[in-house]
């Protein structure tokens, strides 16, 4: 059975009093001892420090993400963080590859391939992202991009690394626009991702990988992405920013939990 993420993105948003504040009301919404779902916030870098003390301190059932890093592990490389910086504020995941880092920081595949292979070298988990755009949706084109996107960004990841590789399917089009993925069409490339682990790895490998959704989640679709039998979680941002709708994804993504 795969285990359920619901990832909050903050993307740049939030200073860390008003992460620390979203903390304390998300705490007294959800169910502390909740086993079913993994809880991913994903601040920004300057929030993670007080976040990391307070989720140790309270012992909050919650993981911590980043939403960055940089491949190499120290050096001239003004304005950067590396994985050593990120593990030592227990940070259990990295977003790398997000649409928005490729689009507007151009990342390529190649960067973002290293960047997937530092971050597991560093003994953290990686929510690697693929999508495509509106245009190669519109031009037949879904297909082909995802599949390079994930051999590319899994390129020399062993079958053991796979472990701490997480997936997450967002169409670009979709992220920020109110207008998320039909249940249906989301499932259908969520599927594709698992074939191609299989191609690449083996069934095994397909059947365990948890692949998210994101792009548009909200507590009025959550339900009827999260029961799809490919999507193991989400990805999300704007819903994920004020603490009640957060916890309504979180009570969503447990549905997860109930399908057959
Ligand atoms: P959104 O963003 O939920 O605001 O669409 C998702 C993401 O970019 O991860």
């Amino acid at each position: 059975m795969r285990k359920p993420i619901m990832a909050a993105n903050w993307k740049m948003n939030k200073t860390s009093m008003e992460a620390v504040k979203f903390m304390q009301e998300l705490a007294n919404l959800i169910d502390n001892d909740n086993n079913d779902v993994e809880v991913v916030v994903c601040p920004p870098f300057t929030a993670l420090r007080s976040l990391s003390t307070m989720i140790d301190i309270d012992k909050l059932n919650v993981k911590l993400g980043a939403q960055n890093m940089h491949w190499e592990p120290s050096g001239a490389y003004t304005g950067e963080i590396s994985a050593l910086m990120l593990n030592d504020l227990r940070v259990d995941y990295v977003i790398i590859g997000h649409s928005e880092r490729r689009q507007y920081f151009l990342e390529t595949d190649e960067i973002i391939n290293k960047k997937v292979h530092a971050v597991m070298d560093n003994g953290m988990r990686v929510i690697m992202c693929v999508g495509e755009s509106l245009e190669q949706r519109e031009a037949g084109q879904t297909q082909g991009h995802i599949i390079n996107q994930v051999n590319n960004g899994l390129a020399g990841v062993t079958r053991e690394q796979l472990t701490d590789v997480v997936i997450a399917y967002e169409p670009i089009w979709a992220i920020g626009t109110g207008r998320s993925a039909t249940p249906d069409d989301a499932n259908e490339v969520c599927r594709l991702i698992r074939d191609r682990v299989s191609a690449l790895y083996d069934q095994t490998c397909a059947e365990d990988i948890r692949v998210l959704y994101g792009g548009s989640v909200s507590p009025a679709n959550v339900n009827d992405l999260m029961t799809q039998p490919d999507i193991d979680g989400g990805l999300v941002g704007g819903a994920s920013l004020e603490p009640k709708s957060y916890s309504e994804l979180i009570t969503g993504a447990m549905k997860v939990c109930q399908r057959s």
